[in-house]
């Protein structure tokens, strides 16, 4: 028998002599599969299934063992022009769930699958079965899983502290057997831990104590060193594209800030799954200098004729009663801002979309505005944002009439005077003030949307982030809020003058 697999999810037995197709198995999430694309996106499973790394072969048992990544993507298929020619589309993973992974074992001769095991992250790490009955395999959060390989019984787990990503094997020197494997870099399978590169050797019984030996970084002279285009290219390039415009995952061209070492030290270290954690770990804090100075000269050219503005966003400024003052502390707070957001006219591509946290840095995934400001095809609001927030992911959500209605401002609506930079008092409140600039809302209106509308009810019950903790709430009560607001009115809605 050949047994063979790879991305199409599918384990194929064929007869070796007749070269007949014995079986064809599926070992990770299938859907839509076997449907033809087109021009619009398409939703599939598997994204990746198996990717390089060998399978396994009991031969006490007659099994083989197979490691699946389980992650669905979006696919469209494109004209040739002669630039997308290799991959003759483009592909976007589905950020509504987190990556999986997948082992199933399976008789090498019929097919028929003997157990499966799921994983919370992908199994891309090469497999090995012992004559003992084991069967060791790796996953990309840096797990060693240790299996009874006839039951799939999961015996044990161990932390390596990197990813697995590659060969695993076993070899025995006198009487100790042991296991090695390649540990840490990162995966173009994400949501992973990279970790520093090494070799971590493991003995299987407890008789010897094993030794485990750790490669240091390459030095200076190594080639994975000091230039900044090769860390670059080899780290974030790898799957953000040689210039950045985006590959495997979206472009990063609408994070400028990160020019700045600080603020690329903290993205690295605080940015959700499923990207990967590189620092610390993988990257040392040198890296990161090196790698803002890159992003700064080459991906985001800051300053430079064609490059970006790199600034950090600028803050809010008002002047005004003490009622406007309260009600603009409120607009202007990272809940309202984050949907009221405005479009650069001279980039809409890059510039046009929702921002996130209280650093109100651009919405991941590559989210944009969409003509309707409910999203792209490829990533519309509904599809993570529910009707309530959720718990699990962090999106937050809210319903109306039982829809979900988490959308973006329309661009007449948005609160900012430029992206990133909220709009002074002086020209938000005559702005909100009048119907033909505010979306046609009376100040009753307005009055009643402040108090009753569930997106401005939601920021003061804003729920948990991405990475479970408690955002933060506007300055002041949604009640005091609502009450100060009124008393604008009654008062004749006064502006500030106008600032320099
Ligand atoms: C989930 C995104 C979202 C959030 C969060 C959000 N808004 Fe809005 N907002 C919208 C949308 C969408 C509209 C358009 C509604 C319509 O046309 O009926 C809107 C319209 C408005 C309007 C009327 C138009 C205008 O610009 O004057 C006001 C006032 C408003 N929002 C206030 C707020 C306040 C105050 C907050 C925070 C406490 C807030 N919004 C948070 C999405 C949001
Ligand atoms: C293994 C693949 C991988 C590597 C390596 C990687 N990233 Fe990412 N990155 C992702 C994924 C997946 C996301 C998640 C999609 C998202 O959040 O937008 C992401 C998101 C981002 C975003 C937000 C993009 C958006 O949607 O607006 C930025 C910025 C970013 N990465 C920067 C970097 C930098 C800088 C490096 C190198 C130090 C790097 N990444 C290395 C996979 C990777
Ligand atoms: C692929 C899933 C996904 C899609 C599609 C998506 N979002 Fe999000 N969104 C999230 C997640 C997850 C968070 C939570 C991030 C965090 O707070 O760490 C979030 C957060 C936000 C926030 C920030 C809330 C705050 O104040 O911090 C806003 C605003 C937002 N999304 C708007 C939108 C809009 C508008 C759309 C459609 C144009 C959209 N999102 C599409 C997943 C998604």
């Amino acid at each position: 028998m050949l047994a063979v697999t790879g991305k199409s999810g599918r384990v194929y037995g064929y007869d070796r002599t007749t070269q007949a197709p014995v079986f064809d198995v599926p070992a990770t999430t299938l859907a839509h599969d076997q449907e033809p694309l087109d021009f619009y996106w398409k939703w599939v499973c598997p994204g990746t299934g198996a990717q390089y790394n060998g399978t396994a072969y009991d031969p006490r048992t007659g099994s083989i063992f197979v490691g699946m990544v389980d992650w669905c993507r979006y696919f469209k298929s494109a004209p040739l022009t002669g630039d997308n020619d290799y991959s003759g589309g483009s592909t976007t993973p589905d950020y509504r769930s987190l990556p999986e992974g997948r082992i199933t074992a399976l008789n090498a001769t019929s097919g028929q699958t003997l157990w499966r095991f799921q994983n919370d992250a992908p199994v891309i790490a090469g497999l090995i079965t012992t004559k003992s009955g084991l069967l060791f395999a790796g996953d990309v959060k840096g797990r060693l899983l240790v299996f009874d390989a006839t039951s799939g019984a999961p015996l044990q787990r161990q932390e390596l502290g990197g990813a697995m990503n590659n060969g695993l094997i076993s070899y025995s020197v006198g009487d100790e057997q042991y296991l090695a494997a390649a540990v840490g870099g990162s995966s173009i399978i994400t949501d992973g831990v990279a970790g520093p590169l090494r070799v971590t050797v493991l003995g299987l019984t407890q008789s010897k104590k094993p030794e485990t030996t750790t490669f240091p970084r390459l030095n200076d002279e190594g080639n994975f060193a000091s230039a900044p285009k090769a860390l670059f290219l080899t780290v974030c390039g790898n799957c953000h594209g040689p210039s950045g415009t985006g590959q495997l995952y979206p472009s990063i061209l609408r994070h400028p800030h990160l020019a700045d070492p600080k603020l690329l030290e903290k993205f690295l270290a605080s940015v959700p799954a499923p990207m990967p954690k590189l620092y610390p770990g993988l990257l040392n804090k040198h890296d990161v200098r090196l790698i803002a100075n890159y992003l700064r000269t080459d991906i985001f050219k800051c300053g430079q004729s064609d490059g970006q503005n790199c600034k950090s966003y600028g803050r809010p400024v008002t002047g005004g009663t003490e009622e406007w003052r309260r009600i603009y502390s409120v607009l202007t707070n990272p809940r309202c801002l984050n949907c009221h957001t405005a479009t650069d006219p001279t980039h809409p591509d890059t510039n046009d979309y929702p921002r996130q946290t209280d650093d109100r840095r651009a919405h991941l995934f590559g989210i944009s505005r969409g003509e309707d400001n409910k999203g792209l095809l490829n990533g519309r609001c509904d599809t993570c944002h529910g009707k309530s927030n959720n718990p699990q992911t962090g999106a937050p959500g809210v319903e109306e009439d039982g829809q979900s209605v988490w959308f973006l401002a329309p661009s007449n609506m948005a609160w900012e005077i430029s992206p990133g930079t909220p709009m002074p008092g002086d020209i938000l409140c005559p702005k909100l003030k009048n119907p033909e600039t505010n979306g046609g809302f009376t100040l009753k209106g307005l009055l009643k949307h402040m108090d009753t509308d569930v997106r401005v009810n939601w920021a003061w019950a804003p729920g948990l982030n991405s990475r479970g903790f408690e955002r933060t709430q506007p300055p002041i009560s949604h009640d005091k809020f609502v009450r100060v607001f009124g008393r604008w009115i009654e008062k004749g809605a006064p502006c500030p003058k106008v600032l320099d």
